[in-house]
């Protein structure tokens, strides 16, 4: 028996929130089986109202499967390395985590062998003015509106996924380039646990579709983005302090909105759950 609520707030049901969760009581398996299954029935969550230490976090996200550590270890939390910090505050004179953390659609850890299962956001600190929004893509619904030629065409191809060029103040030194040379994925990936079939798309870190000529790649791909952007897969979330967003990499891609960095300070911890390699 659990006290929580689950409501979605698109007409298609993408993207809930859930009110009356305490997830500093992760060990209650009620509360997260409700969770899991709003998660995988809705592809993103967003849990109102936490107060959560770093152990909680972490303790929280290990019930959906192992953590992964992000390979930027500067910008990791302080004796938690499965804390990302997601932060435009500074200590010495240098950021503390990443100010510019995915400003462009894309999904975790798309460059690694097995990529996020999924995220989990905990905004500590948010502007003032309510800035610094974060969309999010429903990918299952993108993909099963395609017209059938397209997803026809669709059928069998890989995109080649590599991490460069994604933030304007950091680049992977070369030892951390040299542990991530990229990977090829499917364009189309089924989820393995709903068996539901989704676009996989990089954003800029998915650098071409294997096989195709340049500008063939970048015709298919600059239709597919205009595709997904259509409002009726695309959710825009305003954060509230507290809040805890929780996606599924494998049917969802996010967009983090720009904000104004000098004059407010938004702030969060993520961690990341580890996931299958995609089929
Ligand atoms: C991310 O892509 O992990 C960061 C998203 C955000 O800051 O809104």
């Amino acid at each position: 028996m659990t006290s929580i609520q689950v409501k979605p707030l698109t007409e298609s049901g993408f993207f809930a929130e859930i009110t009356g969760a305490d997830l500093g009581r992760h060990g209650d398996d009620a509360q997260f089986e409700a969770i899991k299954s709003a998660h995988l029935a809705h592809g993103v969550i967003v849990i109102r109202d936490q107060r959560l230490s770093p152990e909680q976090q972490i303790a929280f996200s290990r019930r959906f499967g192992p953590l992964a550590i992000h390979v930027l270890e500067d910008q990791l939390l302080e004796g938690h390395p499965e804390i990302l910090l997601v932060s435009n505050k500074t200590k010495d004179g240098r950021y503390v985590g990443l100010p510019d953390a995915g400003r462009f659609w894309h999904t975790d850890q798309s460059y690694e062998e097995r990529p996020a299962l999924g995220s989990i956001l905990y905004a500590l600190e948010i502007p003032e003015d309510g800035s610094g929004d974060t969309w999010f893509c429903d990918m299952t619904a993108a993909y099963e509106a395609l017209p059938p030629a397209t997803k026809a065409r669709l059928d069998g191809l890989r995109g080649m996924h590599i991490y460069n060029h994604a933030h304007e103040n950091f680049s992977l030194n070369d030892d951390q380039a040299t542990r991530l040379p990229g990977y090829d994925h499917p364009i189309v990936r089924t989820h393995p646990e709903t068996d539901r079939k989704a676009l996989y798309l990089g954003g800029k870190l998915l650098k071409y579709i294997v096989g195709l000529e340049e500008a063939e790649s970048g015709t298919l791909l600059d239709e597919l983005y205009a595709h997904c952007e259509d409002d009726a897969f695309i959710h825009r979330h305003q954060w509230r302090q507290g809040d805890m967003v929780f996606w599924d990499n494998r049917c969802t891609m996010h967009f983090a909105q720009p904000y104004d960095d000098k004059r407010f300070t938004r702030h969060m911890h993520r961690t990341t759950v580890m996931g299958d390699r995609p089929v």
